[in-house]
């Protein structure tokens, strides 16, 4: 019997010197390889949802930082784009990141509408993308696609979750006013089928345009509806003047929602105590995780962290684990967005998984807004998945 030894013969050494000769001379895959990777962020930054926009990146800049400015091995350059919450510019911002620019993978966005726009061009392009906010229903439904994950919410889930809450309190009949694209609209479908599961229902719905805040007719309307609750879609400076016109104009009903209060407290102050929400986010969740985060936040963006820095560092660790499995070779995209089905993630809202239709499932909480925070009171609804109809990926 012929036993092989560990001794390296001149053959073997040959070979080895030609291997480092070789490794020496970059190949086409070590030069692709050594070429940062382009992630585009298109958000607002400017208007009614500028505040969003800089959370969600502040967060994203940290978890790259935390990774020493890699991901899967590769070098990070963010090239980033104002999509001013404007849809009739979507397409063409869109085609400006991934036909002039060339990113590799998109990061977007804040507005539902911007959003349906970037889909048209992504679906087209095969461009990853990541949705770090925008609701849209559509996106992860009929129309979703194997190249698009949502790292937030849809905006059927936390509406839902108010909408079941009240019902199961004995509210049977409550109202919703929102702007009237499809964050307020489909937030309004998710509320009435949380309240009708409950054997509530909603029997109003009052909508403005987006942006504009002119809320006093709407206001006005309200106590004579006969219902026993309002529920709204606002958010960032729309939100923060709805709750104080809301507060000022003595409406009896206690008004909800899901984003209202959500990174708004300090401006909304006092006219915001007592608000209840229904979100995937609370202030005070108490993990060692959303701990850390909180901290690390504060100390970057000299402000306290919300629900958009929390998806925008998921989109981000979303986007590791994808890259981690293929060592940055995002040409592999089989095996990145194999990689990203399967993402269990330590989230600052808790542990995240992503659903057949690329959505993230996650606890809907109940919060109370008190001296100046979110508060979770409660679970509104446990692993609450978007029902991803008409999906099939
Ligand atoms: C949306 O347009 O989908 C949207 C915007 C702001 C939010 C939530 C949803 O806070």
């Amino acid at each position: 019997m012929r036993f092989s030894t560990n001794r390296p013969t001149r053959r073997h050494l040959l070979q080895g010197a030609a291997a480092t000769a070789l490794s020496a001379v970059p190949t086409g895959w070590a030069i692709a390889q050594a070429r940062p990777l382009k992630v585009g962020l298109m958000l607002p930054y400017s208007g009614t949802f500028a505040k969003l926009g800089e959370n969600i990146t502040f967060a994203i800049e940290m978890l790259i930082a935390e990774k020493g400015g890699k991901l899967g091995g590769r070098e990070i350059q963010l090239v980033k784009l104002d999509d001013e919450s404007k849809p009739e510019n979507a397409p063409q911002n869109t085609d400006r990141l991934v036909k002039r620019d060339q990113v590799d993978v998109l990061i977007g966005t804040v507005h539902s509408g911007v959003q349906m726009g970037i889909h048209k061009v992504v679906r087209e392009s095969g461009t990853l993308t990541i949705i770090p906010n925008a609701g849209a229903n559509a996106i992860t439904r009929a129309l979703c696609a194997p190249n698009v994950f949502r790292a937030s919410f849809s905006n059927w889930q936390c509406p839902y979750g108010m909408g079941l809450v009240l019902g199961k309190r004995g509210v049977k009949k409550a109202a919703w006013v929102s702007w009237d694209y499809a964050a307020g609209t489909e937030a309004a479908e998710g509320f009435g089928d949380g309240l009708a599961k409950a054997g509530g229902e909603l029997t109003k719905v009052l909508t403005l345009k987006f942006p504009d805040t002119n809320f006093q007719p709407l206001l006005a309307q309200l106590p004579e509806l006969g219902v026993e609750a309002v529920g709204a879609f606002f958010a960032g400076g729309g939100a923060v003047q709805f709750v104080k016109e809301y507060k000022a104009a003595g409406i009896k009903m206690p008004l909800c929602g899901a984003f209202l209060t959500e990174g708004t407290l300090d401006a909304q102050g006092a006219a915001a105590e007592g608000i209840e929400t229904a979100l995937h986010y609370g202030d005070g969740l108490d993990n060692p995780k959303n701990n850390a985060f909180r901290k690390a936040f504060l100390d970057k963006a000299k402000r306290e962290a919300d629900v958009y820095a929390v998806q925008g560092y998921d989109s981000a660790q979303l986007l590791a684990v994808g890259l981690e499995a293929v060592k940055g070779k995002i040409e592999d995209e089989a095996g990145v967005y194999k990689a990203m089905r399967a993402a269990k993630i330590d989230s600052p809202r808790g542990p995240i998984s992503i659903s057949p239709s690329q959505e993230v499932v996650h606890n809907i909480y109940l919060r109370r807004a008190e001296g100046g925070l979110n508060k979770v009171v409660g679970i509104a609804a446990e692993a609450l998945a978007d029902p991803g109809t008409g999906c099939k990926l």
